[in-house]
């Protein structure tokens, strides 16, 4: 095996980790495992015989840079990724190796472009954040809907989720989240990211069949608030989560996913229905598929694939939309995902 089919997973026996590392080896690469307990390691090279684990601590970057050795890129699915992401950018800076995550975490995204953007633009690599299906998956919709625009008025990214199972991870994360917002909510309007404490409204939103009209929480604000201004001129970005999901969030007995399926995905189905508007017109598409953490693998590993093959539009701290031909990587993604576009307004 080529030593260019070498991808590190840090994290790689948590939940999406797992997907990851499965997707990896359906699409010809050779996962790394990587973590830092390494019980959960061993456990994880029972399931997978021949693979190679390597024990690594944020805390310790010699290790992180012993655990990257021989690897063609790294995507690190260890949340929360206020305490990883830096530490393993880092690690990736110093191997020259291209980075992509899956952060949810609004905060540690704007970190993430904040603090080295420069630096990996500079040394001629590839950092990309939130490549999951929060962040990474409405960035692509949002910038497939926009076409030849540059530029709009407005985009709505609204989540149909069937109900929400949360890992530890997310919980953690969404916990880690909080404490970083002094307990306040954020939105993304007037082309800035906006703490306040305004209850969230609760509208209906036409989802596409099956779907249909469900109550959101509206303002309910996820990572694309950091993925699409981080490219697209758009001064008030908005998402929208099914009141059904929200509620199983906040809900503290809500269980963890439970596979129903050989590929060990959940029962939970979801849309994700993009609008943007500039003036009186509106551009719309959606995409649709089956349990958001196992679909944040093929999301990621695309990525991966398409940066180890120079199939990229820049370097640097960069975006799904900003780096990749969005609609070509929704069409490879069709396996996975059924794209929507019920009105198209172009002409
Ligand atoms: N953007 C998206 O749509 C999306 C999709 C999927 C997941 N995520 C995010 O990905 C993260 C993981 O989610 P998950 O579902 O896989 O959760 P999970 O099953 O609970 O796994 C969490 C993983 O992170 C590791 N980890 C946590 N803190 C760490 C630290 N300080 N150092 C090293 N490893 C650490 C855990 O290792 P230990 O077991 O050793 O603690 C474990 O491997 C969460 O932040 C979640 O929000 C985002």
């Amino acid at each position: 095996m080529e030593s260019g089919r070498y991808v590190a997973v840090y994290g790689a026996y948590g939940h999406t980790g797992r997907f990851v590392v499965a997707e990896l080896r359906q699409r010809g690469y050779v996962p790394l495992l990587l973590g830092r307990d390494r019980d959960k390691l061993l456990a994880l090279v029972e399931a997978y015989p021949g693979l190679e684990a390597r024990q690594a601590s944020v805390d310790d970057p010699a290790s992180l840079d012993r655990a990257l050795n021989g690897a063609a890129a790294v995507i690190n699915c260890a949340g929360p990724f206020a305490s990883t992401a830096a530490p393993l950018v880092e690690a990736a800076l110093r191997a020259g190796l291209p980075y992509v995550d899956v952060a949810a975490e609004i905060e540690a995204n704007v970190d993430t472009f904040a603090h080295f953007a420069e630096r990996a633009r500079a040394a001629g690599t590839v950092v990309v954040p939130a490549m999951a299906f929060y962040g990474g998956l409405g960035d692509l919709l949002v910038t497939t809907a926009m076409g030849d625009w540059t530029a709009a008025d407005e985009a709505h990214i609204a989540y149909g989720l069937s109900s929400w199972h949360p890992t530890g991870g997310t919980r953690a994360s969404g916990v880690v989240s909080g404490q970083r917002r002094n307990g306040r909510r954020v939105r993304f309007s007037g082309g800035r990211l906006e703490y306040h404490d305004d209850a969230l409204p609760t509208l209906e939103w036409p989802f596409p069949a099956p779907f249909g009209p469900q109550s959101v929480i509206g303002e309910f604000t996820m990572a694309d608030v950091v993925t699409v201004p981080s490219h697209l001129a758009i001064a008030e970005v908005r998402t929208y989560m099914t009141a059904k999901a929200a509620a199983d969030l906040s809900a503290p007995d809500t269980s963890a996913p439970i596979a129903v399926d050989e590929r060990g995905r959940s029962a939970q189905t979801f849309v994700v229905d993009v609008l943007v508007r500039s003036g009186g017109t509106e551009r719309r598409v959606a995409a649709a598929g089956q349990d958001i953490y196992a679909i944040s693998a093929p999301l990621a590993v695309e990525a991966v694939d398409r940066i180890l093959t120079g199939r990229t539009r820049t370097t640097g701290v960069a975006s799904a939309g900003a780096i990749f031909d969005a609609p070509d990587f929704l069409r490879a993604l069709s396996p996975h995902l059924s794209l929507h576009v019920p009105f198209d307004t172009r002409g």
